[in-house]
């Protein structure tokens, strides 16, 4: 069983459209759909904004409705000049730029007596997500690294280059690590895939809706093309 979640209803509304609904069951104020999508077993859910509400959305897929596999979709803010909005990042790997216990040694990002600093996607999953992507968006831009998620809408110059510096990662938002966490601990298997809305920076709510929605297309094209090749 594969679980996708998107934090926000915009971002799994097309997704649950192209399924076959068989059953929807509720449990932490989450709605999980479960069905068949482009062939494949899938739960797709509307996690909320957040890393609190996406790990719990991720645990809930674990438990209740063993998922071996977690996608996350959605949209993100670039943090490298080279990534355009509409562009789409693939996660190597993701962690949290707002944990902070560097009072106690530990690097900043790395929740203190966790092994890891950061979680590493599926790499054979990584690979399939970016022949999909290129398959399905073909005249949009791939790129895949680093995403760094945080409870944080990052609008603002000084706070993105001091992400930038601390992490070099290709993108933020607000779910994915609680998610790469989740997977970590419970040994699934994650990628996160966001298309770029906005550079992260005080131009971030210019045209934000505009961009959100082209966003958000080029993810469930995506998406809807990688569970072909699962
Ligand atoms: N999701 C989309 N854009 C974002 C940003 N600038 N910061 C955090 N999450 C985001």
């Amino acid at each position: 069983m594969i679980g996708i979640i998107g934090a926000m209803e915009e971002e799994v509304a097309a997704l649950k459209e192209a399924m076959d609904i068989h059953e929807t069951v509720e449990q932490a104020s989450m709605v999980f759909c479960k069905g068949v999508l482009c062939g494949k077993e899938v739960v797709i859910v509307r996690s909320g904004i957040g890393k609190v509400n996406a790990g719990i959305c991720a645990q809930i897929l674990v438990d209740r409705f063993k998922a071996e596999m977690l996608i996350n979709t959605g949209i993100a803010g670039s943090l490298d000049a080279k990534i355009d909005i509409g562009d789409m990042v693939i996660s190597t790997d993701a962690l949290h730029h707002d944990m902070d216990a560097t009072e106690f040694g530990y690097p900043v990002g790395q929740v203190p007596r966790m092994e890891v600093m950061s979680f590493p996607a599926d790499e054979e999953l990584v690979k399939k997500a970016v022949q999909a992507s290129e398959k399905a968006n073909p005249d949009i831009h791939t790129f895949t690294g680093r995403v760094a998620s945080g409870d944080q809408f990052i609008a603002s110059r000084e706070v993105k280059d001091k992400i930038v510096e601390n992490f070099h990662p290709l993108c933020v938002e607000m779910e994915g690590a609680g998610i790469a966490h989740a997977a970590h601990l419970n040994k699934v298997s994650y990628v996160i895939i966001r298309a770029i809305s906005d550079k992260a920076d005080n131009s971030a709510s210019v045209d934000y809706p505009t961009f959100e929605r082209q966003a958000i297309a080029h993810s469930v094209r995506l998406v809807k093309e990688l569970l072909t090749l699962i």
